[in-house]
């Protein structure tokens, strides 16, 4: 298939209105067009289209019974596709349009091939001034998963994206690097006050509780699912994020850090560090390529970071990968969720 790439810049919006309603008609007549979002790029479809939903899930050489979000472009749309409740609107008016997910039961017009056979479905609001006049103009909800390739991580520029679904979409719009650079937040409304997390995002459970008095962490979210347990996302269930190379997470201080990979035989090795500590593993590692993750502080920079760092291993083909282990805690949930995937759970403390 042939893919035609376009760039419309967010903030020039009006000049690509006529681009965007071609992208839009793609859509409508049961295409695949990719489109930036505040979280990461998504393959874009309609998400009333069964048959958009086998195409999606073949772009993406992803299971079909992982589930697709849809995304609408105001938080009330949500009512022609589920049955809402206050405290959807109660988190709508607080995070929508924005980075948030929210898990409702299903109505019939959004088919089962959409919502991965489940009686539920994901609903998003992307605040993205591409992504949301694109939703618009294509009069119905739009389901996107990431626009990676099942198994590598999401895309969050251009250039991820042309790497990955070039000849598998009608259309990419480039909307350069996209703003946080993690996906988004996903909660399940358990009843009128109490939502479980899914997937940690930019919106953190502390925000979350200013809204439901009760936030539930669901446990893959930190940790692995033990055996015999059903992953409450089905995403949960596979693995994600995962680099070609070994990648292993360092518990310790700089110097202990230091002294564990002179005394280790790991081949050609790399160091995802804190920028505080860029000089001195340099220094004291010259053989070892060093990957600068932001300052400790910057949670917001390092989420950006992150899959530019994960895509850039997988093309270096290093043997062994060390990254810092994130705290489990505000924006830093969510790099520690995707990281610690990323390390198949290997945490070595020093
Ligand atoms: O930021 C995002 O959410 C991006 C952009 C494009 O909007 N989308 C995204 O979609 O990350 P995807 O498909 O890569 O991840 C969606 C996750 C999957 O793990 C899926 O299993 C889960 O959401 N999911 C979808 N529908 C669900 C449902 N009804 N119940 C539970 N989990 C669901
Ligand atoms: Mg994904």
């Amino acid at each position: 298939m042939d893919t035609e790439v376009i760039k419309i810049t967010e903030s020039h919006l009006s000049d690509s209105v006529s681009e965007l309603a071609r992208a839009a008609d793609i859509i409508k007549s049961g295409g695949l067009v990719v489109f930036p979002t505040e979280t990461v790029y998504g393959l874009g479809a309609d998400a009333t289209n069964p048959e958009a939903a086998r195409k999606t899930y073949e772009a993406k050489g992803r299971p079909s019974d992982n589930p697709l979000i849809i995304h609408v472009a105001k938080a009330s749309d949500a009512e022609k596709y589920a049955y809402t409740t206050d405290l959807y609107y109660r988190l709508a008016n607080r995070f929508m349009p924005g980075p948030l997910t929210v898990i409702l039961k299903a109505k019939e017009t959004v088919p089962l091939a959409t919502r991965g056979g489940l009686d539920t479905v994901a609903v998003r609001c992307p605040s993205n001034k591409i992504a949301n006049k694109l939703i618009e103009l294509s009069g119905v909800a739009v389901s996107a998963p990431s626009a990676n390739i099942s198994g590598s991580p999401s895309a969050t520029n251009a250039s991820h994206v042309i790497d990955d679904m070039m000849g598998r979409v009608e259309m990419i719009i480039d909307g350069g690097d996209c703003d946080f650079g993690l996906e988004s937040t996903i909660v399940k409304i358990d009843g009128e006050s109490s939502v479980t997390l899914l997937r940690p995002g930019k919106i953190t459970v502390s925000e979350l509780s200013e809204v439901a008095r009760e936030v539930k962490v669901a446990d893959a979210v930190t940790g692995e699912l033990k055996e015999g347990e059903v992953a409450l996302s089905p995403g949960m269930k596979y693995k994600h994020y995962a680099p070609k190379s070994d990648v292993i997470l360092l518990d310790a201080d700089t110097s202990s850090v230091i002294e564990y990979i002179k005394n280790s035989n790991k081949g050609k090795i790399a160091l995802i560090s804190y920028r505080e500590d860029v000089e001195i593993l340099k220094n004291s590692l010259p053989d070892a390529f060093i990957y600068d993750f932001g300052n400790k502080s910057d949670e917001i920079g390092q989420a950006h970071e992150l899959f530019f760092i994960l895509r850039d291993i997988d093309k270096k083909s290093f043997d062994t990968v060390y990254a810092p282990l994130p705290k489990k805690e505000g924006i830093s949930l969510a790099i520690y969720n995707r990281i610690v995937r990323a390390a198949a759970h290997k945490i070595i403390k020093l």
